[in-house]
């Protein structure tokens, strides 16, 4: 299921001070622009909208004539990004992007010029406690990024055998002591439920050795995150899809943040029968940005074109 624009609840405009501010800074700006190289009039697909950064430098380009059209699975990025985005060529929609086919095909449109995906989360999610997905903010251990979709994470972690965790932990997560914090969580549950943020990241902080600056818990939020939001599944989809939205030479411009997601994206474009990859190697953010946008520093963007 998915909401277009026409669906959505209209953004609250009767504060008319400042449009909402967001402190999420979109990674690689120039770069997508070079690789996606949007021209007026056409009708390009921001994928994840987010606070609708990308959305805005794409719609810019495309013009009066061009048309946006901008999806997010979270309902409350969609209203952030409303707020800020007056351009009327921009269509919003509440949808994950492995529906990109169905919303496209309500919108009568068979194929668009170019598609970005900028994976992950915004910073806007990251700080609000209530999400659940940071392990430096107490809040309910929930990591949905559609709220109205699937189960919080703490119902996994109530409900998984000990075996599950530790596959989820360490397929996911890629951490070596997923075993360790599986055991750990199984015995805690028994005693206590972990509600919490601060319940799951004290307890893996408790299972795995502080190595340099990174927090022990980053890999197994990560983990849990990626399986709430069925990451890998989505992103499978939508690249098994994307040709089917995508006009011939149509570009894919595809950012990750971590290597499952990049392999999978290297792999697709591998497939000569759908993609011609325009990017040899994953492009990455240059010194300055990395200095100004510490997420830049894990961004990697690969292009490719449908043949
Ligand atoms: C890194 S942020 C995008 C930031 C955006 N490019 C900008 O410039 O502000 C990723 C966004 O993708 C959304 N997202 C994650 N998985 C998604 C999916 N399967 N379908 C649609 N949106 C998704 C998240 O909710 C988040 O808002």
């Amino acid at each position: 299921m998915f909401a277009l624009d026409r669906d959505l609840p209209t953004a609250d405009n009767t504060d008319n001070s400042e449009p909402l501010a967001t402190k999420h800074a979109s990674v690689l700006p120039a770069e997508v622009l070079h690789w996606l190289d949007p021209q007026p009039g056409q009708i390009i697909v921001d994928a994840t909208l987010g606070a609708g950064g990308h959305t805005r430098l794409i719609a810019e380009k495309i013009g009066p004539t061009g048309k946006m059209i901008s999806l997010d699975c979270d309902p409350f990025m969609i209203e952030t990004a409303k707020k800020r985005l007056t351009n009327p060529n921009i269509t919003f929609v509440h949808a994950s992007f492995d529906q990109l086919r169905q919303v496209l095909d309500e919108l009568n449109i068979p194929a668009v010029d170019g598609i970005l995906a900028d994976l992950g989360i915004c910073s806007d999610q990251l700080d609000d406690s209530a999400r659940g997905l940071s392990f430096q903010r107490e809040g309910p251990l929930d990591m949905r990024l559609d709220p109205t979709r699937g189960m919080p994470a703490s119902a996994l972690v109530a409900q998984l055998d000990e075996r599950s965790l530790a596959d989820l932990i360490f397929q996911l997560g890629e951490e070596r002591f997923s075993r360790r914090i599986a055991k750990a969580i199984v015995l805690e549950r028994k005693i206590n439920s972990i509600r919490t943020t601060t319940d799951l990241a004290e307890l893996v902080r408790r299972c795995v050795p502080r190595s340099g600056k990174i927090d022990p818990a980053t890999r197994t939020f990560q983990a849990f995150r990626i399986a709430v939001n069925c990451e890998m599944e989505s992103l499978d989809s939508f690249l098994q899809l994307a040709p089917y939205c995508l006009k011939p030479e149509g570009r894919l411009v595809i950012i990750s943040f971590h290597s499952l997601e990049d392999r999978k994206v290297k792999a697709a474009f591998k497939d000569t029968s759908r993609y011609l990859a325009l990017t040899r190697k994953p492009v990455q953010a240059g010194e300055e940005e990395e200095n100004r946008n510490a997420r830049s520093r894990s961004a990697k963007l690969r292009a490719a074109k449908k043949v």
